[in-house]
């Protein structure tokens, strides 16, 4: 669902990063909220607008693989692999950093995470723009990431004055980071491309997680988190918890998969996709909507346990982390 822009939007909002004012745009995974990447006083506008603590580092988003060597140094053959095989795409390479960098965006920390977005009208706009885009989602600090230009302006109404909208994103969940800083890649955040598709890109496996591995703030145990308590269990016992909590005079929102919405009155009933992608697509959306309905819970059935629902889980227990100590 993706629609383009006009051209005179693109050679606007590129003027806008110029002029090291923010610009916030679709991509393939979620709404970025940009600016010029080499403007430290730009960078510092999204921290700010977002309500993010500046150490947490942002991603610098290019037209093509080409521009790797101007934000890093030192990539590895298995990053050129990665590069080739997913870009344009929902995956982002975490890299040794190009002293040119400034400290804004990479939380002074010595790497620097990149990406190549397949978005027509991100692609657009960085080609107009020449440079790199340092972008988060454009969300505020902590909550559900913007699908589409009208949550972005949910997010940060008159605060971000300029706005591409370029339809429903894709994918409609973060991407995947590599990290590819240190001897052999590891994975910071699962994304819509999976371990397993980087490991036959690579053919060797990915390194396991540890302790030393670069800070990714999507990977804080709570975040992507709407205001409304979230819940996550299985089929069953959404239906059994949504009658219980009913009976307390509480009222409930569900994020279904498949079951047959029972009979409760005034119960917040959404019916998700079945299949990972589309359960991808609309989870934001949906989040954000049940939120919206002013329920004292929302109550999400567990997707099932296989890879291509990898991420999604991740990011619905990282939505429900926490939640308890809400009530
Ligand atoms: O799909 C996406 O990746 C979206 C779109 C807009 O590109 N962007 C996005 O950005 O999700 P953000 O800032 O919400 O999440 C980027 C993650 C953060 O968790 C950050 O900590 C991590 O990337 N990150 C950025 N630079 C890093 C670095 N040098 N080392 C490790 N992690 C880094
Ligand atoms: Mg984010």
């Amino acid at each position: 669902m993706t629609h383009s822009v006009p051209k005179a939007d693109i050679t606007h909002a590129a003027a806008v990063l110029k002029a090291g004012e923010l610009v916030a745009f679709p991509t393939e995974t979620v709404y970025g909220l940009g600016a010029d990447a080499s403007n430290a006083d730009a960078v510092q506008k999204i921290y700010a607008a977002k309500g993010r603590p500046s150490s947490h580092p942002l991603i610098v988003h290019v037209a093509d693989a080409v521009q790797l060597a101007n934000w890093a140094r030192d990539i590895p053959p298995a990053a050129h692999v990665l590069a080739k095989k997913f870009w344009p795409g929902p995956l982002t390479l975490v890299l040794k950093r190009n002293p040119k960098v400034p400290d804004a965006v990479t939380g002074g920390q010595d790497t620097v995470a990149i990406r190549v977005p397949s978005h027509p009208v991100a692609q657009a706009l960085l080609r107009e723009f020449g440079g790199g885009v340092a972008a988060p989602s454009a969300n505020r600090f902590g909550r559900v990431s913007a699908t589409t230009a009208a949550h972005v302006r949910e997010e940060f109404g008159d605060a971000v004055a300029c706005v591409l909208d370029g339809g429903a994103a894709d994918v409609g969940i973060e991407s995947t980071i590599v990290d590819c800083s240190r001897a052999t890649p590891s994975l910071l955040r699962p994304g819509w491309i999976t371990p397993q598709q980087l490991e036959a890109a690579l053919g060797a496996p990915l390194a396991a997680p540890d302790a030393d591995a670069p800070r990714v703030s999507g990977t804080l145990e709570k975040h992507y988190s709407p205001q409304t308590p979230v819940m996550l269990m299985e089929g069953d016992l959404v239906i059994e918890l949504a009658h219980s909590l009913t009976r307390q005079g509480k009222k409930v929102a569900v994020l279904a998969r498949t079951t047959l919405r029972p009979l409760i009155d005034d119960l917040v009933w959404r019916a998700a996709p079945a299949d990972a992608a589309g359960y991808a697509h609309d989870l934001y959306a949906n989040l954000r909507e049940l939120d919206q309905a002013g329920c004292d819970a929302i109550l999400v059935e567990q997707p099932p346990e296989v890879a291509e629902w990898y991420a999604i889980r991740d990011r619905l227990n990282r939505a429900a982390a926490g939640s308890g100590e809400n009530h």
